[in-house]
């Protein structure tokens, strides 16, 4: 493994797009084969590789400055400290937000949902009220605000898609009102491959008085995110699905809503001080971060923004939508194929079903083609149930896939459909 400090081998090309072949050798997991098969990854939208530039700073933070972090007067906690606290600026200015106390460093997109679920939501809704999410959520944005609503009284509205898998506007529109507190919504779907308009929604949101949670887990490392641009509350994202570690994630919150919200757990490093008639918590953002942190997790996510920045977000969602072009044409002159998932304005998820085949045996069979794919509800059981099915095949994308990649998938497919059609 190269050292900390080595020279990064992505840099930017000096042609518009990516260098797909450098980029590759960036993914040492990448180089290897499946039942006697090139490996071919499509699973991006479970969970992206790793390039070695993160694998790298997690390996330098464990070999040579693992220490625990705003603790220790020692220089080992210093550096530490350093990483850690650099990472959260590089995730602030990843995301375009005002404050590094306005990044919480959580688990993943989940407890980001879940910490805003439980120290906001459970304060401003009650009954009467209403939370609104859409057809199209993950369940990590649909089961928290079930919970708070069953605590609180409140009703749980659905906005819900049109056939190509579009949020329709119109029904939320009407759907909005007084009543609305809060308005949970993902940017990208993981089922879907939808993008939503964020900022409109947003904006909606705004002029009745409820806030915006949206859920970035999918979006974050295929187009350039701007929380002060799209003037959401909140927006979670999950570090592994962005060439960073699992177990690593961000909540961002506008700072004054933070500051009024009380802390979701309780323990270490989240206190001023503690008596036994009264502890004060400390302040941002550190009143959301009890315990010793995932400090390994925030460095390597450090450096997969610093890797996602060497490649620009713009180069990254030009190469996706080349490769989601290529494929919806090549899934859509296979007989039998069906697309669930057609918004004009989406991202690279290609999720479809095959009449007459079990998602599982086509993903099963071309797994035996070396081709990872994911199958089966996607934690999107409400979107399956709107298309009328019971899961799909899903093949995601990322930076480092190919054309020839899709083709492949193509071939395997027409492998499946002449051995179970
Ligand atoms: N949420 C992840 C997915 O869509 C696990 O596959």
């Amino acid at each position: 493994m190269s050292g900390h400090n080595a020279v990064p081998s992505v840099r930017p090309p000096t042609h518009e797009g990516l260098d797909v072949r450098a980029i590759r050798r960036d993914f040492p997991i990448l180089d290897q084969t499946i039942h006697g098969k090139p490996l071919i990854y499509l699973d991006n939208a479970a969970t992206t590789q790793k390039p070695l530039a993160v694998l790298d700073a997690i390996d330098h933070y464990y070999r040579r400055d693992c220490s625990n972090v705003h603790r220790g007067v020692h220089d080992l906690s210093g550096r530490a400290t350093a990483a850690y606290e650099s990472a959260r600026g590089k995730l602030r200015r990843f995301i375009g937000a005002a404050e590094d106390r306005e990044i919480i460093l959580v688990r993943g997109a989940t407890e980001a949902i879940n910490l805003v679920a439980w120290s906001y939501g459970r304060r401003v809704v009650g009954p009467g009220d209403q939370i609104i999410v859409t057809t199209m959520e993950h369940h990590s944005n649909i089961v928290p605000w079930q919970m708070v609503c069953e605590e609180s009284g409140a009703q749980l509205r659905v906005v819900p898609v049109n056939d190509a898998g579009e949020l329709c506007m119109a029904e939320y529109e009407k759907m909005l009102g007084r009543h609305t507190r809060i308005v949970a919504v993902t940017h990208q779907s993981n089922a879907l491959g939808t993008i939503n308009p964020i900022k409109e929604i947003t904006a909606l949101a705004h002029r009745q008085g409820a806030v915006v949670v949206a859920d970035g887990a999918q979006a974050v490392a295929h187009q350039a995110v701007d929380v002060r641009d799209l003037d959401v509350d909140f927006y979670a994202l999950s570090g592994h699905k962005m060439y960073g570690p699992t177990g690593i994630g961000v909540l961002y919150g506008k700072a004054d809503l933070l500051e009024k919200m009380s802390p979701y757990q309780g323990g270490g490093d989240m206190i001023l001080s503690v008596t036994f008639e009264k502890t004060i918590y400390n302040e941002l953002p550190f009143k959301f971060e009890a315990g010793t942190p995932n400090v390994a997790g925030t460095i390597g996510l450090g450096a997969a923004v610093d890797y996602l920045h060497r490649l620009g977000l713009e180069r990254i969602g030009t190469h996706e939508r080349d490769l989601l072009d290529h494929g919806t044409r090549m899934l859509q002159e296979i007989p039998g194929v069906r697309l669930i998932g057609t918004a004009a304005h989406k991202a690279g998820v290609m999720s479809f079903v095959v009449e007459g085949i079990h998602p599982h045996d086509i993903g099963t069979i071309l797994d035996g083609e070396g081709i990872a794919v994911r199958t089966g509800h996607h934690c999107s059981q409400p979107v399956m149930q709107r298309y009328g099915v019971a899961a799909t095949v899903r093949a995601s994308l990322a930076a480092y896939n190919t054309r020839e990649e899709i083709d492949a998938l193509g071939a395997g497919l027409r492998k499946v459909i002449e051995v179970l059609g």
